[in-house]
């Protein structure tokens, strides 16, 4: 057999690949305004990146008369190229092929690039658009899930793991991205253990795939996800600024980015955005972007658990992963949803090398049976063991209110924090005014020929006494009180530990969904 022919054959054999489930399907995925498994790898990856691994795979499936039907690459596209020169693992579900079921090749294609992943220290990207579990392939499709989830688990920090959800994602399928680090979702992904109609004949509930798990449902109500894209592009172009924020693996540390902003820049807007007195609601999320680099500010799970705010910047070209109290919502407190998104986002900082940076304001733990009956004690725990556990760089800045429990739990020196600033706004105490006043002054005011103004004077009182930051500078749980203007540099030069700490890179732990 000459070239010509061995060119025929294989040409023949590839284009069988690339037209995936036939034209028309492929066609249909355009005209719903999608892209294909093959668009979005290119899409995502540097140009002329690619290598495919497993182009030629069919299923090996011989019952229910699949033998017959052409599988193209198993319903997978699998392989590794760039993403800003850094090498990365993906995997497309082809919802054109079977409707991007998974089978048992399809699950060893998945598989074998999660190997290759945690082998050569990169990222893995899985794409998901999925039917779900092969149904002609029974058993086999189900030992390739559990081959994936159980690598997975394998790869928890040691690799970044990235889900992007498309589409259909159905049954146990959701299982594999609620293992990973982000779940990114556009707006025609839907993700639920069962669908509407199995919902209906069982609890007699009716309602529609968006309500039951639409993105948004994910984003605000179940915490499963951390970012909702409007397109395919919009999430593609989200995994790839998050990648920009991580290391490859847990053996470095994330890229350095060489900063147009002044890490010295002064910083006298902080006034300006935090009110001095404590009641006064303000957006921490303006007095992030007015400290780091450029404004940047990458928010993850924004919707979710909301009292609180965690993300990515960078600061001095350092990337740091932020937990902030949110004042503009329920005064910061801190709840169940928002421990549990605070808990696990410290570890993922943990996990990668990533330098943890508090800004506290908060008037506590949420009081009340609802909170309770749900297990506040349990999710609140979480993030003390979170913060205590972690061996990054911890620094925090106690903005306002530091009270209690909280005051505890958001990053203090007591839980092994390298640095802890305060602003003079800040307010470090059992409780606020008030109620500490109320109860160690109870027997003077409930004997008092006027007790309201014995109340009240007690109240001014343990305010001027205790509502500072100085008694806790003064015992040196604060390093250092420091003026608005100074909240960049000074938190810059103390990131400068970053670069001295034991066990700065290296594998600490795996990334547990909490
Ligand atoms: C085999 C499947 C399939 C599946 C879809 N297809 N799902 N083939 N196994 N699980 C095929 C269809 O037969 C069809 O083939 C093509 O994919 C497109 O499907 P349509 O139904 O035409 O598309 P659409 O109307 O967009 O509906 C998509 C869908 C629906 C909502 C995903 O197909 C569906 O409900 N599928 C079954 C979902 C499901 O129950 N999966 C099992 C979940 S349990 P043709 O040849 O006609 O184009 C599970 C367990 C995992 O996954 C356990 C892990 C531990």
């Amino acid at each position: 057999m000459g070239w010509e022919e061995l060119l025929e054959e294989y040409r023949k054999r590839k284009e069988v690949v690339i037209q995936g489930g036939g034209k028309e399907k492929l066609q249909k995925i355009k005209e719903s305004g999608k892209l294909t498994a093959r668009e979005r790898i290119e899409y995502f990856l540097d140009p002329n990146s690619f290598v495919e691994v497993g182009t030629f795979v069919e299923h090996r499936a011989t019952v229910l008369g699949m033998d017959k039907v052409k599988a193209a690459a198993d319903g997978v596209v699998t392989g590794f190229g760039t993403v800003n020169g850094r090498l990365v693992f993906v995997a497309s579900q082809d919802f054109s092929v079977l409707g991007g079921s998974v089978g048992e090749m399809h699950a060893a294609k998945i598989a074998r690039v999660q190997e290759m992943a945690m082998a050569y220290r990169a990222p893995i990207i899985i794409m998901n658009d999925s039917g779900g579990a092969r149904i002609q392939e029974g058993v086999d499709s189900l030992k390739g899930y559990g081959d994936i989830f159980y690598r997975n688990v394998q790869a928890s920090g040691h690799v970044p793991q990235i889900a992007i959800i498309f589409g259909p994602c159905a049954g146990g399928a959701v299982y594999s991205p609620a293992l990973m680090d982000f779940v990114v979702m556009t707006n025609s992904a839907y993700m639920f253990i069962t669908g509407p109609r199995v919902v209906e004949a069982v609890t007699g509930e009716k309602v529609t795939t968006e309500q039951l798990g639409g993105p948004n449902v994910h984003a605000e109500k179940s915490g499963n996800i951390h970012f909702v894209a409007e397109t395919d592009q919009q999430a593609l172009d989200l995994a790839r600024q998050l990648l920009s924020f991580l290391p490859s693996s847990a053996d470095e540390r994330p890229p350095y980015i060489e900063p147009q902003d002044d890490p010295a820049r002064l910083t006298p807007e902080v006034a300006e955005i935090v009110p001095a007195e404590a009641n006064k609601a303000f957006d921490i999320r303006d007095f992030i972007r007015a400290v780091v680099d450029d404004g940047e500010f990458l928010e993850v799970q924004a919707d979710f658990g909301r009292s609180i705010v965690v993300g990515f910047a960078r600061l001095g070209g350092h990337t740091i992963g932020i937990i902030a109290n949110q004042p503009a919502v329920m005064a910061g407190v801190l709840d169940i949803d928002s421990s549990d998104k605070a808990a696990r986002f410290v570890r993922t900082c943990n996990a990668f090398n990533i330098p943890v940076v508090t800004f506290v304001d908060t008037p506590g733990y949420m009081p009340g049976t609802r909170q309770e009956y749900g297990g506040i004690i349990r999710h609140g725990a979480k993030l003390l063991y979170a913060y205590s556990e972690a061996e990054v760089a911890k620094i925090t800045l106690i903005v306002r209110k530091a009270f209690g429990g909280a005051y505890i739990a958001m990053g203090s020196k007591h839980l092994g924090a390298d640095v802890v600033f305060a602003l003079p706004s800040a307010q470090i105490a059992v409780m606020e005014a008030e109620g500490g006043a109320n109860i160690v002054f109870k027997k003077e005011i409930e004997s008092a020929e006027n007790p309201e103004k014995v109340r009240a004077k007690k109240i001014a009182e343990y305010r001027s006494e205790f509502l500072n930051p100085y008694v806790a500078a003064s015992r040196l749980y604060i390093d250092d009180v420091i003026e608005p203007q100074f909240v960049r540099l000074a938190l810059y030069n103390a990131l400068e530990v970053t670069l001295t700490k034991k066990n700065a890179v290296g594998r600490k732990h795996g990334n547990i969904p909490l």
